[in-house]
């Protein structure tokens, strides 16, 4: 079994972190100072560098080549060669303990876990707590470490991973220095990928990439996973409709074509494309979720210009031009025809024959009377 993409490809440095440039500034000056904080809160959806960079840290915290060389150590980063870095590398490091929020609840964990922080490192300088899934704590356990917070002993560094922060106490994130995540640009991810299959001397066509990347919703994981599922198919080489089948949704184009068939009224095409979107086995909930996502950003785009400059994080440069063209053509009667695609959109789900409430939604909105 190979190793996993997304294993294979986490950054190991703070220059090879993508996309959250201020916390890698910080991060790094820390490590260049030798001056880490004892608690650390690192929130943000899913697949956007937390774990890695709680990683890095515990590499830099006990990094013997940092130890030794004091030159090396103003590089801020960690040496990824000696012991301890490898060993955090493969999850063995005895002063690295990873724990998931989410599986360790009982009374047991949270005993072990006091325990684990009133004995201190085993060989290393620091003993480094990265907890997952942070906002998934029971009361004893947030109890239990508020105590370590308010008096961290010297070797502690603990670090909370979340995907929901609001759910995290005050009392607890008060004490932690915080980073906030954010989601990653499209462009990012393509230019990542691209690096990955190159590597991995994969062929790939543009729009199935940028497939990949933009179904991945912000997320390296997401994308990085999905693209060693469809590498795992063993062609040496990937398609736009390998992805669409993969993932069981239709690329930008033929979203972008069909949506442009509703923005001109042009009701026996649409009826005709729907019905090859059907019979090329795509899921019909899913289309009109991104078409409704599609139309939507058309209706934006029509009433508020600039939020073209946002949209650049979710979309290539060239989609966003398609939309920003398909947006002159939406006028305030199309407001309608969002309305009963999210019915038809309510209906389709349960319904047998899916097709139906989406035919007649657009027969509905786009006959003439
Ligand atoms: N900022 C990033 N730059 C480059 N790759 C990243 C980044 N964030 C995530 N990845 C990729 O996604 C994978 C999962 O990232 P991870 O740090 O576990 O995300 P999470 O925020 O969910 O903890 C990594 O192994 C890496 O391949
Ligand atoms: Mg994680
Ligand atoms: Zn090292």
């Amino acid at each position: 079994m190979p190793i996993a993409i997304y294993r294979k490809y986490r950054p190991a440095t703070f220059n090879d972190l993508l996309g959250q440039e201020i916390i890698v500034r910080i991060l790094k000056e820390a490590a260049k100072r030798d001056k880490l904080s004892h608690a650390y809160l690192f929130a943000g959806p899913r697949g956007t560098g937390k774990t890695t960079t709680a990683r890095l840290i515990a590499k830099i915290a006990n990094c013997e080549t940092r130890m030794k060389d004091a030159i090396f150590r103003k590089k801020g980063e960690p040496c990824n060669e000696c012991k301890t870095c490898k060993e955090i590398d493969e999850g063995r490091s005895l002063d690295t303990i990873e724990i998931d929020g989410a599986s360790n609840r009982g009374i047991d964990e949270i005993r072990n876990l006091k325990e684990g922080i009133r004995v201190g490192p085993n060989i290393g300088r620091y003993k480094v707590f990265i907890i997952d899934e942070a906002h998934m704590l029971t009361k004893d356990a947030w109890n239990a470490l508020l105590k370590t917070l308010e008096e961290p002993p010297e070797y502690i560094v603990i670090i909370l991973a979340t995907t929901e922060v609001d759910r995290v106490p005050s009392t607890i994130s008060s004490r932690t220095q915080q980073f906030f995540f954010e989601r990653v640009t499209v462009k990012r991810i393509i230019e990542k990928l691209t690096k990955i299959i190159k590597n991995e001397k994969i062929e790939i066509s543009p729009d199935a990439l940028d497939l990949i990347a933009t179904s991945a919703e912000g997320s390296f994981r997401d994308a990085e996973s999905l693209l060693d599922q469809l590498i795992s198919f063993g062609k040496g080489e990937i398609s736009l409709e390998d992805v669409e089948k993969t993932i069981g949704k239709v690329g930008f184009g033929k979203l972008s074509e069909f949506a442009e068939l509703l923005l001109k009224k042009n009701l026996d095409k649409s009826l005709v494309a729907l019905s090859h979107i059907e019979n090329g086995g795509y899921n019909l909930p899913q289309f009109t979720k991104d078409l409704l996502q599609y139309l939507r950003r058309v209706a934006v785009l029509k009433y508020a210009p600039s939020m073209a400059e946002l949209m650049t994080k979710e979309l290539s440069e060239d989609h966003l031009k398609i939309l920003l063209a398909h947006s002159k053509l939406f006028t305030d009667a199309h407001t309608g025809l969002i309305q009963s695609l999210i019915t038809a959109y309510g209906q389709m789900r349960y319904s047998q024959f899916p097709i139906i409430p989406l035919e007649t939604a657009i027969i509905e909105q786009l006959k003439i009377v």
